[in-house]
């Protein structure tokens, strides 16, 4: 587990990023009295979801990356888009679907006070896991 800070600091704050055991860049959050840990750069091209609002689709919670406002599920990580169920009918009618987990989710622990970050560190490959690296680190900030 590694320590992020104090939970007062960070609902105070809203959000926080940490670079989480030398490799991991994380955003930890706080929205309506819970926390979320998550990668903090957008799996579509690396995008700062630090500064991404949050909203909900279909009654989950969503940081909607503010490049090209992809949406993620803050609970699992998952990309959703706007499928049409017959572009032919009018009025169109949509609904939002998953593409999958898209964004690697880490875990929050609470303990007397404090967070802490377990990094999700399953070997399957997660589309978020390309941006961090040092090379997309330097194109995220210099953008
Ligand atoms: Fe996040 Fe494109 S970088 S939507």
């Amino acid at each position: 587990m590694h320590f992020i800070g104090k939970k007062a600091d960070i609902v105070k704050a809203g959000r926080v990023t940490q670079r989480v055991n030398g490799c991991r860049d994380v955003l930890v959050l706080y929205h309506q009295g819970q926390l979320y840990a998550l990668d903090m750069l957008c799996y579509h091209t690396g995008g700062p979801l630090q500064n991404g609002d949050i909203e909900e689709f279909s009654g989950q919670l969503c940081i909607v990356c503010p490049w090209h406002k992809y949406k993620i599920t803050l609970a699992e990580g998952e990309g959703l888009y706007q499928a049409v169920d017959d572009p032919t009918v009018r009025p169109l009618r949509t609904h939002w679907r998953s593409k999958g987990v898209k964004q690697r989710i880490h875990k929050v622990t609470e303990v007397s006070g404090d967070v802490y970050v377990t990094l999700n560190d399953s070997s399957e490959a997660i589309e978020s896991d390309v941006y961090q690296t040092e090379k997309h680190r330097t194109v995220s900030i210099n953008v």
